[in-house]
């Protein structure tokens, strides 16, 4: 490259960081002058060579299948030991202040299971269809991958999510209060194209999936969800589901709750009727407070919550540029808005969501602010593609009591205090 050349390439440089500088200030954006001053003389991180200047790096026979780096080890699922009598029927978190974007990486899903992971031979597996149909079925999974796929990115959240909070703030950290959901890039068959081949009969109006796991977990789903966007997946963000998803073929049912999302699923029944299963009569339903329970709860209403700052990450500047991050989900589509108050709700501010806004996908969204050091009370409110308005935890708690422990998508309140420390707190 001629001198000439890299001469102008760097005015123009210079010339876009200003235009930039102009900008963000404009648009109300705050700069982070103080702390990104120039210490160039005296940061050791600067002066000296650092080691993994000095020497040859791994190969790349260092790791076959990649890991995150071993700065990163804390970035890792987490359980309560006293939320259940054992971990093979248990929960764990997904770590959400640690990750950014829509996508949950794979390793990082929160796992739910009735009856500890279900190790499947991919050569035993089949998938039956069965009841109902003209012609039932048994397909295996090279059967399955010879039906036409797609690709569909969806959230999973599990129906006991924020669960523990119905009667006041509980857990100190946004994984344990809200990591019972993970986002996923999922590959598979349409179901509708399972179904089709063994022929409905007129009469079919439900499904029973049925996990092949010990737990045998079944749910019923009525046939209009099963026809419309159901998915027999075998991928998740590109490779094989993990054993804990499901190993090897899962059921994604976008937008409703985890538990119908079937693991392991061996069969598929179609029947006239639901089947009234343990885990839609003695479980996943939502006792009211006058003792009536409300039954087929399946669509997760819409919910957001800030992911940073959290009690698990709290602010570790004193005063000036801030950003606050969090995520929005709706089982009826799309999160057009989210809004954020700094002051337990007096005043909102329009958050700016960024990057893909998908049907029943989580939605990543932003607040970016000039903190003056103060305490604050911080909370997210997201509307969906419907209109729906997500409540306070007050308002659920009007109309349903608090003997449920399912579908809490109330506004969450992170209380920020002198010197940047979080804590989960409720305002009324
Ligand atoms: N499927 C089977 N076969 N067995 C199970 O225990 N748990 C359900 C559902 N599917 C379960 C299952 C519940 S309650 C939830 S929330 C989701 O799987 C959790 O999915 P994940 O482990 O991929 O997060
Ligand atoms: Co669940």
């Amino acid at each position: 490259m001629s001198r000439k050349k890299k001469k102008s390439i760097e005015t123009d440089v210079t010339a876009s960081r200003r235009e930039f500088l102009r900008s963000s200030i404009a648009a109300g954006g705050a700069i982070v002058a103080g702390s990104a001053a120039a210490h160039a003389d005296s940061d050791p991180a600067i002066t000296d060579l650092q080691e993994w200047s000095r020497y040859l790096g791994d190969g790349v026979d260092r790791a076959p299948y990649g890991v995150p780096s071993e700065h990163e080890k804390h970035v890792v699922r987490r359980y309560v030991g006293w939320l259940t009598a054992s971990v093979e029927s248990s929960v764990n978190f997904t770590p959400l202040h640690e990750l950014d974007g829509i996508i949950t990486p794979n390793g990082l899903c929160f796992e739910r299971h009735h009856g500890g992971v279900a190790e499947v031979e991919p050569d035993k597996y089949r998938l039956m269809i069965n009841g109902l149909v003209e012609k039932p079925l048994v397909f295996t999974l090279d059967d399955l991958k010879r039906f036409p796929r797609k690709n569909q990115i969806n959230f999973l959240e599990c129906a006991a999510n924020s669960g523990m909070e119905w009667r006041g703030a509980q857990l100190n950290g946004c994984q344990f209060t809200h990591g019972m959901v993970h986002n996923v890039m999922y590959t598979g068959v349409p179901l509708r194209y399972l179904l089709e081949e063994a022929g409905l009969k007129t009469n079919a109006k439900w499904i029973m999936p049925e996990g092949g796991d010990a737990s045998g977990m079944n749910r019923s789903v009525p046939l209009f969800k099963a026809l419309d966007d159901c998915l027999i997946a075998f991928k998740m963000n590109g490779e094989a589901l993990r054993p804990e998803q499901g190993y090897p073929v899962r059921l994604v049912v976008p937008g409703w709750e985890g538990n119908m999302w079937v693991k392991w699923i061996r069969r598929i029944e179609v029947g006239d009727e639901p089947w009234h299963a343990r885990e839609e009569t003695s479980k996943y339903t939502d006792l009211m407070a006058n003792g009536k329970a409300r039954r087929f709860t399946w669509e997760m209403d819409c919910k957001s919550v800030i992911t940073n700052p959290s009690p698990e990450a709290p602010l570790k500047h004193d005063k000036g540029a801030t950003v606050i991050t969090g995520l929005a989900w709706s089982g009826r589509g799309t999160i057009p808005r989210v809004d954020v108050t700094l002051d337990g709700g007096r005043n909102w501010h329009a958050a700016r969501v960024d990057g893909p806004s998908l049907d029943k996908s989580l939605h990543r969204f932003y607040y970016e602010f000039d903190w003056n050091g103060a305490p604050l009370l911080l909370q997210s409110r997201a509307v969906d593609s419907t209109g729906y308005i997500q409540p306070t935890k007050d308002e659920l708690r009007t109309a349903r009591g608090e003997n449920s422990i399912y579908h809490n998508n109330g506004i969450q309140t992170w209380h920020v205090k002198n010197g940047g420390e979080v804590e989960n707190v409720e305002v009324s």
